[in-house]
This record gives C-alpha cells, sequence and structure tokens, in this order.
C-alpha cells in the first residue's frame, strides 16, 4: 500500500517497525478477513456506548503485545468501509504510529493537551492506497502523561473531536506498568484488550481487567494476537472475542 503524509520531514519514505505489519493490498487474505471480523465485532460492541462518534481505546496489560499494529489497522478497516476515522497515538511514553506511518510525532497531542497548539496543527491526513484517514501523533514527550491525559481539558477534546469522527481510535499504553490508560478511560466509548499468544499470561489480564473495572472502563472484547489457528498452519494477527463470552 502506497503510504502518503502531509507534512512529512524525511525525504524518503523509511517503512520500519509496524509499518510492515499495516494492512495493503498485499496482506494475506486471511489476515485481512481476521480484521474485517474483528472490525464487525468492534462496531456493534462500540454501538453500545453514547455518544454520536465511538472513541475506541486499543490496550493490552503489558508491553510488546500488538496494541499498536491493532489499533493501526482498526483504522485502515474502518476507514476502507468509508468511515470518517482519526487515529490518536496517547502512549506518550512509547509512541510508534508517526514512524510507523512516516510521519513527524510532533506537534501531536501531547501538545494540544498542554495548550502549545491547535488541533488543526497537530492533525495529519493519511492517504493509504485510497484509504483515507486523520492522525494526531503523540507529540513531544511531556513529563507528566497521566496528568496530561487525564485532565479536563483531554475530556473536553475528546469529545469534540468524538462528534467529528464516526470512529477515533486510539493508541494507548499498557494498563499495568503506568496509570495513563486508566486515566484516560472514562472518555472512552470502548477499550479492546489485546493479549499476545504465548506471551501474555492469564493473571496479567486479569490484573488489568481488575484495573480498568475499578475505574469503570468499558471494557468491549479481546484480541488474541499471533494466535496459531489449528489445522491452517498459519499465522493470524488478530481473533476476537466480546469481553462477556
Ligand atoms: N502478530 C504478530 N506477528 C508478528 N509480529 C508482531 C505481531 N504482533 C506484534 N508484532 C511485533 O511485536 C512488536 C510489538 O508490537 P506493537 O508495537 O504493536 O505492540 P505494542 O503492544 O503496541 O507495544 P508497546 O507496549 O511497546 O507499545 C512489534 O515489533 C511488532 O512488529
Ligand atoms: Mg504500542
Amino acid at each position: 500500500m502506497n503510504i502518503k503524509m502531509r507534512r512529512k520531514a524525511a525525504d524518503v519514505p523509511q517503512p520500519a517497525g509496524n509499518a510492515r505489519h499495516i494492512l495493503t493490498e498485499a496482506t494475506p487474505f486471511s489476515v485481512t478477513e481476521e480484521y474485517k471480523m474483528l472490525r464487525t465485532a468492534v462496531s456493534f460492541a462500540a454501538s453500545v456506548g453514547s455518544g454520536s462518534g465511538k472513541t475506541v481505546g486499543v490496550t493490552s496489560p503489558l508491553p510488546s503485545e500488538g496494541k499498536s499494529i491493532t489499533c493501526m489497522n482498526l483504522a485502515v478497516a474502518f476507514a476502507m468501509t468509508g468511515a470518517k476515522v482519526l487515529l490518536i497515538d496517547c502512549d506518550l511514553r512509547k509512541p510508534t504510529v508517526a514512524q510507523s506511518l512516516n510521519r513527524d510525532s510532533a506537534p501531536g497531542i501531547s501538545n494540544i493537551l498542554a495548550g502549545a497548539c491547535g488541533e488543526k496543527e497537530a492533525l495529519g491526513q493519511m492517504d493509504s492506497g485510497g484509504v483515507r484517514f486523520d492522525v494526531i501523533p503523540s507529540g513531544d514527550i511531556p513529563p507528566n502523561p497521566s496528568e496530561l491525559l487525564g485532565s479536563e481539558r483531554a475530556v473536553k477534546l475528546f469529545a469534540s473531536l468524538s462528534g467529528s469522527y464516526d470512529y477515533v481510535f486510539v493508541d494507548l499504553p499498557p494498563v499495568l506498568p503506568v496509570s495513563d490508560t486508566v486515566a484516560v478511560s472514562k472518555w472512552m466509548s470502548g477499550l479492546v484488550m489485546v493479549v499476545r499468544s504465548g506471551q501474555t499470561k492469564r493473571d496479567e489480564v486479569k490484573h488489568a481487567l481488575e484495573r480498568l473495572r475499578f475505574a469503570d472502563a468499558n471494557v468491549i472484547g479481546f484480541v488474541l494476537n499471533g494466535a496459531q489457528h489449528t489445522g491452517a498452519r498459519k499465522k493470524h494477527y488478530a481473533y476476537y472475542r466480546h469481553a462477556g463470552e
């Protein structure tokens, strides 16, 4: 997929990190199908929430479980349907979205929340082989991510953004090491919890869910990332189950 961004700093696009996992026409059919199933499940689950646009956060118990890949591909999968989509990188400690989409990471959400720039300055538009969606990168790494994300300014900003889009997908930090995700969960329509096959432990999921439920977060379901499908002998990226199952 040909990925272009406005306001690109580097001269030559360098596909790096998660860029190679972003859905394209070249993505194997089975993987694309998994994301379409995830899209359907999320659209039903998120519609239970209130508000005009749906704000869906993607998190996991611990680092490196596939949050950012899942979040970016959710944005792509929904944008494919013609939905108006915004992707925000709220992992202010370890941002990866900007690098994966080959753009500058600042100005971004941290700069907006700090009052250092407006929404328009931080907003970029992705054109990924004709699939279009908007992106707000993380911005400069702040000293106080939890306070910034849990602030009154953040609540207002996300309420206003969700009114301008059909879906806002938010890449979040892991739940257990830091409190950022718990702090922002109050302004999410729903949270998707990624667990990585062969890596995430049952207790870690349990503790992460306890923390989120204590904060009244609406966990709408799980993605099992990297699962081996029995019989198919192929690695798949995503498999979705509703939180209630
Ligand atoms: N299903 C998969 N198959 C192959 N590689 C994967 C898969 N899922 C994740 N990865 C790789 O694992 C690493 C972590 O993925 P990703 O950045 O999406 O996780 P994360 O949960 O957002 O991590 P962090 O906590 O650091 O933000 C990346 O290098 C990514 O390319
Ligand atoms: Mg990440």
